[in-house]
């Protein structure tokens, strides 16, 4: 169900342009048309009252009034079950975004003071410029390099924290064409209300073509994952992890990116982006069962986008990934 235009324009809200727009708009409308009647009914209740009540006379005493529990019940379960399906189809919603699916492409966002990074799998990167197909679920890793900032894209209602030290991810599938705005959500410096971007939605052919077109200015070996070997080779990476499944101190990398790993407390992780990312900033926080506590911390040594590349070089040595 989508919103009306003169709906959306009342509330002042953007186009929708995203698989979760309409469902999130639906929800804010029935909630707020629902607040609206039960006010009115409230005022129209509070007027009638009044008016037959008013006093008549200086000696009235005024008559005490008991309400039926019954009735009380029966009120009070009503507002609690309209409370509880709003609740329902929230959390619902809450999932669907929460739970990106499989074949995301994946871009990996870095903030900070005050601008947005966009880096690709295939080594290129833009600023303030996100490019993505239409119709494509695109699944976003994102950190900060020095505050709190917050990734906005009101025209796709999405909103997500971005924090130093940690990964977090946020997808989407935008399914309209056109520009749209992302503004950081989260007071971040003088600068905050100028930290803006534009999420350009293409077709895929189109998306296909600007790739390229950006891809032919880097060396072939310019892929994210390619600098993350590079990198993981010049860190030593290899003294402890083996990327062909041989055992080493350190779990190996082959095949590890989306596999299930049993933590040393039972825990059961999954190991995607935010994982491998955490894994490597701070590795004692899950580590894998059966392995000891001698990998260190690179927060710090590693850059936030020398981790994106680690995490990508991680992913690309599982059956399957490009
Ligand atoms: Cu970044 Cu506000």
């Amino acid at each position: 169900m989508s919103l009306p235009r003169f709906a959306l324009d009342l509330l002042a809200l953007p186009p929708e342009a995203s698989s979760v727009s309409k469902g999130i708009d639906a929800l804010h409308a029935t909630v707020i048309s629902i607040s609206l009647v039960g006010a009115l009914g409230v005022a129209l209740l509070v007027a009638r009252y009044v008016i037959a009540n008013r006093q008549r006379g200086t000696n009235e005493v005024t008559p005490r009034i008991e309400s039926s529990p019954k009735r009380e019940i029966a009120l009070g379960t009503a507002i609690f079950a309209l409370f509880a399906a709003f609740w329902v189809v929230g959390f619902r919603q809450y999932v669907r975004i929460e739970s990106p699916p499989d074949d995301c492409m994946t871009v990996y966002v870095t903030a900070k003071q005050w601008m947005w990074e966009l880096a690709y799998d295939d080594g290129t990167s833009e600023q303030n410029l996100l490019v993505v197909p239409v119709g494509k679920a695109v699944k976003l890793v994102m950190t900060s390099r020095d505050v709190i900032h917050s990734f906005y894209v009101p025209a796709f209602r999405l909103k997500q924290d971005v924090l130093p030290g940690r990964y977090v991810t946020l997808w989407f599938q935008a399914t309209e064409l056109g520009d749209f705005d992302i503004f950081c959500a989260e007071y971040c410096g003088t600068s905050h209300s100028n930290m803006h971007g534009i999420v350009r939605v293409v077709s895929a052919s189109d998306f296909d073509a600007w790739k390229a077109r950006a891809r032919s200015t880097l060396p072939d070996t310019a892929s994210l994952a390619n600098r993350g070997a590079a990198i993981a080779a010049r860190k030593q990476c290899f003294a402890c992890h083996s990327v062909d499944g041989s055992a080493k101190s350190g779990p190996s990398w082959r095949n590890l990116y989306g596999s299930t790993q049993m933590m040393r407390d039972g825990r059961q992780v999954r190991a995607d982006e935010a994982y491998l990312a955490k894994s490597i900033l701070d590795p004692n926080a899950d580590r894998v069962a059966g392995y000891a506590n001698e990998m260190p911390s690179y927060t710090g040594i590693l850059d936030a986008d020398e981790v994106s590349a680690l995490v990508a070089y991680v992913r690309s040595l599982r059956k399957g990934e490009p």
